[in-house]
C-alpha cells in the first residue's frame, strides 16, 4: 500500500514534469518561429532597399527626366539606343548594386532619351542566367525601372526559330511563353510592394500592345510572325531532342533570355510588348551546326525592318 501510493505520487510528479518540457518547447519553437519571420522580412526589406538604392541614384542623374517605357534589347540588337535624342548614358556597373551584362553583343548600359515622343530607358545589354545570374538578378531592372515609375516594357531577343514555316531573319510577335523546370526569379521570400505572391500570368503580354504591333506590321508592311517563345537556360544551344520537345510543347522559337524580365515585368504590373528576332532555325531543323556568328548576323541583317517595326510600336504606346 505503502508503495502504490509511493509510485502514484512519482507518477503524478512525471507527467508534470513532460507537461513543463513540451511547454517550453512550445514556447522554443515559438521563439524560433518569430526569429525566422524577422530574418525572413530583413532579408525582404534589405532586398527591397538595394532596389530603392539603384532607383535613387539613377533619379538623382535623370533629374527632371522621366522615363515611361523600358526597353531591353536582345543579342546583338542594342543599336536602337543609338537612335536615342538627347540621351543620357549610365554604366550598369555604376548604378549600386546593379548586375553587368558579359555577353558578347551587348553593352551593359541604360541610354535614357526620346525616341519617337517617348520618353525611353533602353537597356543596352541585358544580363542571362548562363553567366550565373540568378532568375531574379538576371530581371533585376524591371523591378528598378517600376520604380522609377515605368509602366511599360517592350523586350526583344534573338531566338531559334522552331516552327518549320519561319525562316531566319522573320520577327515573331511574342504571344506567350513557356519556362518549364528552372526556378522563377519571383522564387523566395515574396516583396509585398512590388506584388502579389501568385501573380496572374494569363496575359503575359498584353493583348491591346500586340494589337499595336499587328497594326504597325500591317502599315510598314513587315511580315510579322507569332507564336511561343520557349525558354531555355543555355548557354548551349539545344539539342535536336530538346527542339522537337518544344514542338510539340507548343513553342515556335526557342531562346535564353527575355522570360525572366517578363515575369517580374507582370509581378509589378506593367504591360509588356514583346520581339523575337529568329536569328536561325533551331537545332536539328537544317543539317548544320549552330554558332554565335550567324546569331549576330542574322540581327545585323535585320536591323532595318526591326527597328522600324520596334520604332512604330512605340510611338503608338
Ligand atoms: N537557341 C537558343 N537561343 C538562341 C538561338 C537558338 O537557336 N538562336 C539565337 N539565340
Amino acid at each position: 500500500m505503502k508503495h502504490q501510493k509511493f509510485w502514484m505520487a512519482a507518477d503524478a510528479v512525471c507527467e508534470k514534469a513532460a507537461d513543463g518540457v513540451q511547454q517550453l518547447s512550445k514556447a522554443a519553437e515559438n521563439a524560433a518561429q518569430t526569429a525566422r519571420r524577422q530574418l525572413s522580412s530583413m532579408t525582404e526589406r534589405s532586398a527591397y532597399q538595394e532596389y530603392c538604392a539603384s532607383a535613387e541614384y539613377l533619379r538623382a542623374i535623370l533629374g527632371e527626366f522621366e522615363p515611361e517605357v523600358l526597353m531591353i534589347l536582345g543579342s546583338g540588337l542594342g543599336f536602337l539606343g543609338d537612335a536615342a535624342e538627347d540621351p543620357i548614358y549610365v554604366d550598369y556597373a555604376d548604378i549600386p548594386y546593379f548586375k553587368h551584362s558579359t555577353a558578347p553583343g551587348h553593352r551593359g548600359r541604360f541610354v535614357f532619351g526620346k525616341l519617337k515622343g517617348k520618353n525611353v530607358a533602353i537597356m543596352q545589354g541585358r544580363m542571362h542566367t548562363y553567366e550565373g545570374y540568378s532568375m531574379d538578378e538576371v530581371s533585376y531592372a524591371v523591378r528598378v525601372a517600376h520604380l522609377l515609375g515605368i509602366e511599360k516594357m517592350i523586350v526583344t531577343n534573338a531566338a531559334g526559330a522552331v516552327r518549320d514555316s519561319f525562316a531566319p531573319g522573320d520577327i515573331m510577335l511574342i504571344t506567350d511563353h513557356i519556362k518549364l523546370g528552372a526556378c522563377s526569379p519571383l522564387t523566395g521570400p515574396n516583396i509585398e510592394e512590388f506584388g502579389v505572391r501568385f501573380p496572374d500570368m494569363s496575359h503575359a503580354y498584353a493583348p491591346a500592345l500586340q494589337e499595336i504591333a499587328r497594326s504597325c506590321a500591317r502599315e510598314l508592311q513587315i511580315t510579322l510572325r507569332e507564336g511561343v517563345y520557349m525558354f531555355f537556360p543555355g548557354p548551349q544551344f539545344e539539342t535536336p531532342a530538346e527542339v522537337r520537345v518544344a514542338r510539340i510543347l507548343g513553342a515556335d522559337a526557342v531562346g535564353m533570355s527575355t522570360v525572366p524580365e517578363v515575369i517580374t515585368a507582370n509581378h509589378c504590373g506593367m504591360d509588356v510588348l514583346g520581339f523575337t528576332l529568329c536569328a536561325n532555325m533551331a537545332a536539328g531543323i537544317l543539317d548544320q551546326p549552330l554558332t554565335e556568328a550567324d546569331v549576330l548576323d542574322a540581327a545585323e541583317n535585320a536591323q532595318a525592318h526591326f527597328s522600324a517595326l520596334v520604332c512604330a510600336c512605340l510611338e503608338k504606346l
